[in-house]
């Protein structure tokens, strides 16, 4: 499939709505999580398309880029990552509160697609990487990631890298609802947040997600 083609395929099998926690930020947002994957697996030619978690605002994602709009010091005037963009909530939030520039990474080609779609329907600019960032360093001063500790072999190879990153003086800061593979040490408490959640996606109607920073 073209760029063009997956942004049509977005546009026609989201609707534009507000994030529940961040309502000044609208997204293309999915109904139904299997339908979705089917639809898009039928339509690309990739042997195997991964879930489309770029077709919501996770409730990681959606506490991190709360905290960022609420707290725009911690990105004014820096350069920004967003790691593992998905929709591109917390690169938004960190574009829409002032930062220098905001590399929004995904290593997933639709939420490339859908994160230029919201950046544009959000007024801001984000620099969009398809990649697998982890081991690299692009001399960020913030790097922010929404959600992620939902698989062991990604939290293992994650965790690492960015503890090496605050170790140099990067803030690391993650939105984290929970999941099974978050980091138990080296972590500081900045806020707590109610997130109303799909029940689709996570069998419950609200997660507490606590965003968190890496102790350098
Ligand atoms: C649960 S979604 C969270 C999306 C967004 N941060 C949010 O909170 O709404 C996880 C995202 O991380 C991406 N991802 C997973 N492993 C990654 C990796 N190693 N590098 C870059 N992106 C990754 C997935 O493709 C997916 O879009």
């Amino acid at each position: 499939m073209t760029p063009a083609e997956r942004q049509a395929f977005i546009l026609a099998n989201t609707i534009a709505a507000p994030a529940p926690l961040v309502p000044e930020i609208t997204l293309r947002t999915g109904g139904l999580s299997m339908p979705l994957w089917e639809a898009a697996a039928l339509m690309d030619a990739r042997p195997a398309v991964p879930p489309p978690y770029w077709a919501w605002a996770w409730a990681g994602g959606q506490a991190l880029a709360r905290h960022v709009l609420d707290h725009r010091e911690l990105v004014r005037g820096r350069r920004v990552a967003d790691i593992g963009c998905g929709g591109g909530i917390v690169a938004i939030a960190a574009a829409l509160a002032g930062a220098e520039s905001v590399s929004a990474i995904d290593l997933e080609v639709f939420a490339i697609e859908a994160s230029r779609l919201n950046a544009i329907a959000n007024g801001v600019t984000l620099e969009l990487e398809e990649a697998d960032p982890i081991g690299t360093d692009a001399g960020w001063d913030v790097v922010l990631v929404g959600d992620l500790w939902y698989e062991p072999e990604l939290a293992a190879r994650m965790a690492p890298w960015l503890r090496e990153l605050a170790a140099r003086g990067t803030a690391v800061l993650t939105g984290d609802p929970g999941r099974a593979h978050l980091p138990v040490e080296g972590l500081d408490e900045l806020a707590r947040y109610e997130v109303s959640t799909i029940v689709d996606l996570e069998d419950v109607t609200t997660k507490t997600v606590r965003v968190l920073r890496l102790t350098p």
